[in-house]
């Protein structure tokens, strides 16, 4: 049985990952486009309120996400919770969603962990061909002439630019492997990479705060409110994936205690260490040059500390593995749900016989996952993802209230304190950040939802083993 102690390092192993290394430096400095086009703006060194204002959020959405899980401890996260209480329908949007949260979150992962094994290699003295290292998509929008450059300087074919990020893809696919031969992360392999990422997020701090420049602090909020809260959209990221730990409910000893010290003390200890990485990255250098690809090794390497750069690239590989593992694992496990429900296809919750995996939606999530990494861009994907998620933890705040008068009976293991305050200002704070996105994001979520739902309506609703069973009864 897990205490409260597991599960903090449980969160710190899901969370910390490509929303400090990379995210962060778009979140500062903000982003313009290939045209010049405002697409966001930064932070600035004020990126530690936007990283406080994220805590404070997510912890709502933590509590009430400890309510569910305590209360339906099954796999399959807010999809399960929401098929067993809230109605198909509703699981089915969650469910839906959740593919932006865990699939698409790893396309931005990937290309991040990409773009930090191009440090490790250069290290050694191997460069890869841009057009073998930079996805199409990130050539195009991009605002760096350098990477812009790129569309012009790969092979074409037939006047298309090939353009490939052959690292990314490939970290998917070894992961895919890995998981189809039965892998899992082990609670001493979580340990192990938890302390990594310490480790070397230990070391960035240490070094840099040696090479902070006080000057480089003004204007502390260049971009005022705005800036803070266009910042907090995108490095959201950073924070995804403590939901994942509440699906250990199940297995926690006394949840009543341990789920929100653990969800919660996670959360803390994690938003601790954003505020000072945050706090000694923008003090190293002017946040307007952190609009790179790799900004924790970037700045290191600006203050001539090579080999700490080297090092930090080390640990973000590594971590950055860990938490493509936690969400390529999981993402067949919330396909293989909703096709036991009948809400997919059969075949998506085919068992391999000798290793116990879904292996069609592991292969399947593998394949499209590494194919979008391939040609796709870090900053569009982590935007995508996190109106997703927060979204998802907008209805699940929504869902505990609702729960509490439609169904009081129910032993709840966990309840949320105040539970109209802390569902009614979760939900709100969620879509708060989410209008923090830009308007593209928005688009890209409503065409999202209209597909899943036409898939719904022409898949979902006629093989849907609830409804089956309550035809047969009414017969
Ligand atoms: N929070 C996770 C990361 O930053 C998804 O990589």
């Amino acid at each position: 049985m897990l205490g409260a102690g597991d599960l903090i390092m449980l969160a710190i192993g899901a969370v910390i990952g490509a929303g400090i290394f990379g995210a962060i430096g778009t979140a500062a400095a903000g982003q313009v486009d290939a045209a010049g086009h405002v697409i966001r703006q930064g932070a600035g060194p004020a990126l530690v309120f936007s990283f406080l204002l994220l805590g404070a959020v997510c912890a709502l959405a933590a509590l009430c996400y400890a309510e569910l899980a305590a209360m339906i401890p099954q796999a399959g996260s807010a999809y399960a919770y929401s098929y067993a209480t809230l109605g198909e329908i509703v699981a089915w949007i969650i469910g839906w969603d959740l593919i932006l949260e865990y699939a698409v979150g790893n396309v931005a992962v990937a290309i991040s962990w990409g773009d930090y094994f191009a440090i490790l290699l250069r290290g050694v003295g191997i460069t890869l061909p841009p057009w073998l290292s930079t996805g199409y998509r990130t050539a195009l929008l991009s605002s760096d002439p350098a990477v812009h450059g790129v569309l012009q300087s790969a092979p074409n074919v037939f006047g298309m630019p090939i353009l490939v990020n052959v690292p990314a893809f490939g970290i998917v696919m070894l992961i895919t492997w890995l998981l189809l031969r039965g892998a899992r992360e082990s609670s001493t392999a979580n340990n192990i990479m938890v302390t990594i990422k310490l480790l070397v997020l230990s070391l960035f701090i240490f070094v840099g705060l040696r090479h902070i420049n006080t000057a480089n602090y003004h204007p502390f909020a260049p971009n005022g409110f705005t800036g803070i809260h266009q910042g907090a959209a995108i490095v959201f990221f950073a924070y995804i994936g403590f939901d994942a730990i509440s699906t250990a409910a199940e297995e926690t000893k006394d949840p009543q205690r341990n789920l929100p010290i653990g969800i919660l003390g996670g959360l803390a200890i994690c938003t601790v260490i954003y505020v000072v990485i945050g706090a000694v990255l923008t003090g190293m250098v002017p946040y307007k040059e952190l609009a790179v690809a790799d900004p924790l090794a970037r700045a290191l390497q600006l203050a001539g500390l090579q080999t700490a750069g080297w090092i930090v690239a080390l640990g973000a590989t590594v971590s950055m593995a860990a938490v493509l593992l936690v969400f390529q694992y999981g993402q067949p496990r919330i396909f293989f749900s909703m096709a036991r429900d009948g809400l997919l296809p059969a075949w998506a919750a085919h068992v391999h016989p000798i290793h116990r995996t879904p292996y069609t939606t592991t292969l399947l999530t593998g394949i499209v996952v590494a194919l979008a990494s391939a040609i796709g861009d870090a900053a569009e994907t982590y935007d995508l993802t996190n109106i997703g998620t927060l979204f998802a933890f907008t209805l699940v705040c929504t869902g505990v209230l609702v729960l509490r008068y439609t169904e009081p009976e129910r032993p709840r293991p966990f309840r949320v304190p105040f539970v109209w305050p802390v569902c009614v200002l979760g939900a709100a704070a969620c879509l708060f950040v989410m209008k923090g996105l830009p308007t593209q994001a928005w688009w890209r979520f409503g065409w999202w939802l209209v597909i899943g739902l036409v898939l719904y309506f022409s898949y979902g609703v006629r093989h849907s083993r609830l409804r089956q069973r309550e035809d047969a009864q009414a017969r």
